[in-house]
């Protein structure tokens, strides 16, 4: 079968992609459907109901990730996967990782209506707690089955309410009976809105990224010393928010000072007691920062960590530090990164290759199978907000292409 001329239905695309954006959707326009909460249940549903539409082998394991397999001629052989993530940021927007799943979901629908004999399975994936916004850190699903984290401490992990992981997990009722642990698989791709402002600037459809940035979180807990705000005379006081205050300007700083390509941020601080009338004795904030440099990161890591413990020293906060996660800058395989590029250009769409600076689950399968992603433009190069938007027709671009990439990983013996 000459498969060149074939499309996917983007009117279709679009329809699963609004019947999803109901799901958790906020007044702003956006979503929330934090990791395993019950907007994330619903959305999971769904999904599942449309699976099994399709008559796909649907495997959960137990991490949560849900898989739905579409047989080929010889089953025997390792499967190309894609997909990416259904969970989202609070306040998050309605195209970071379900495009990836829907767009997956649109070329099986289309492979599945054409008729198409592929000689290998192909498996679509929802990878569990993607975004690591309620339970740090990210992408646990794919790590997991990866080899790459540990499944009892991910289980162990808590949100702001002390609520584990894995109790929630059994509680949206997707703890599966699978063991999450790797299989080989022939071909993985991860199709993604860009989240920044490249492909919007340059006008250009579809990029093409080489690779994902290192990704390093940690934790900041301080400890000051609580008391009534009038009375206290500013000498010898030990406020904590101040010495986090400091410390998120260096922070803030890092990038300029060490040179090079990263980015760094604090994103997230808890205060307490939280009252305007009582100095702050315990505050807890995280550090997140990326490079392409691995070196590079953690020499700024060091770097910080000297001044966040002089700061402490000087402000009588004693601090304390958690190492929380690191994952390495990620190559993609180039062989499928150039099959992303060719198909583009046969499809007629312009392209551009680049780095990703989001964190995704291709970073953790880049580590155990070929991978490749493929972006489509953000519109003003905003993402992790309600107002995250991208042109249908670039939605209905990029899962072309990567409906594509599919057919030809499928067709390989
Ligand atoms: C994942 O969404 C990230 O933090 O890049
Ligand atoms: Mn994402
Ligand atoms: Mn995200």
């Amino acid at each position: 079968m000459d498969t060149t001329s074939l499309r996917i239905n983007g009117a279709r695309l679009r329809a699963t992609l609004e019947e999803m954006a109901k799901i958790g959707a906020t007044p702003g326009g956006g979503v929330e459907r934090l990791a395993l909460s019950d907007a994330d249940r619903r959305a999971r549903d769904l999904f599942v109901t449309w699976l099994k539409e399709m008559g796909l082998e649907i495997m959960i394991d137990d991490m949560g990730n849900i898989f739905g397999k579409k047989s080929g001629r010889n089953n025997d052989l390792p499967p190309v996967m894609s997909g990416s993530h259904i969970d989202s940021q609070p306040k998050g927007g309605r195209f970071d990782g379900i495009l990836g799943v829907m767009g997956t979901l649109e070329t099986l629908r289309t492979i599945h209506e054409a008729g198409l004999d592929h000689e290998r399975p192909i498996v679509i994936v929802d990878w569990t707690n993607e975004e690591g916004s309620r339970f740090a850190p990210a992408m646990v699903g794919s790590g997991v089955w990866a080899g790459r984290l540990e499944r009892d401490w991910v289980y162990q992990r808590t949100d702001v309410h002390g609520n584990k992981f894995g109790v929630e997990l059994e509680g949206i009722g997707y703890k599966g009976k699978l063991p999450a642990e790797r299989w080989p698989v022939h071909a993985y791709y991860e199709y993604h809105i860009e989240q920044g402002p490249v492909l919007d600037r340059l006008r250009t459809t579809i990029g093409v990224p080489k690779g994902i940035v290192c990704l390093h979180w940690y934790d900041i807990h301080l400890e000051g010393t609580a008391n009534q705000v009038g009375p206290t005379p500013m000498e010898g006081r030990n406020d904590a928010l101040c010495a986090a205050a400091e410390m998120i300007l260096k922070v803030n700083a890092l990038p300029a000072k060490m040179g090079g390509n990263m980015v760094a941020t604090v994103g997230e601080i808890h205060n307490a007691p939280n009252s305007r009338n009582i100095i702050p004795d315990r505050v807890h904030f995280t550090v997140d920062i990326r490079s392409w440099d691995d070196e590079l990161a953690i020499r700024a890591w060091e770097d910080v960590k000297r001044d966040f413990e002089s700061i402490a020293e000087a402000r009588g906060c004693p601090i304390r530090i958690e190492e929380t996660w690191r994952v390495q800058h990620t190559p993609f395989d180039e062989n499928l990164v150039k099959r992303v590029l060719d198909n583009a250009r046969a499809l007629g769409y312009s392209s551009h290759s680049m780095v990703s600076g989001a964190g995704h689950d291709a970073s953790y399968m880049s580590q155990v199978a070929p991978t490749a992603m493929i972006f489509v433009p953000s519109i003003g190069g905003r993402s992790h907000v309600e107002v995250e938007d991208t042109r249908w027709e670039d939605c209905e671009a990029g899962a072309n292409v990567l409906l594509h990439c599919v057919i030809q990983s499928a067709l390989e013996k």
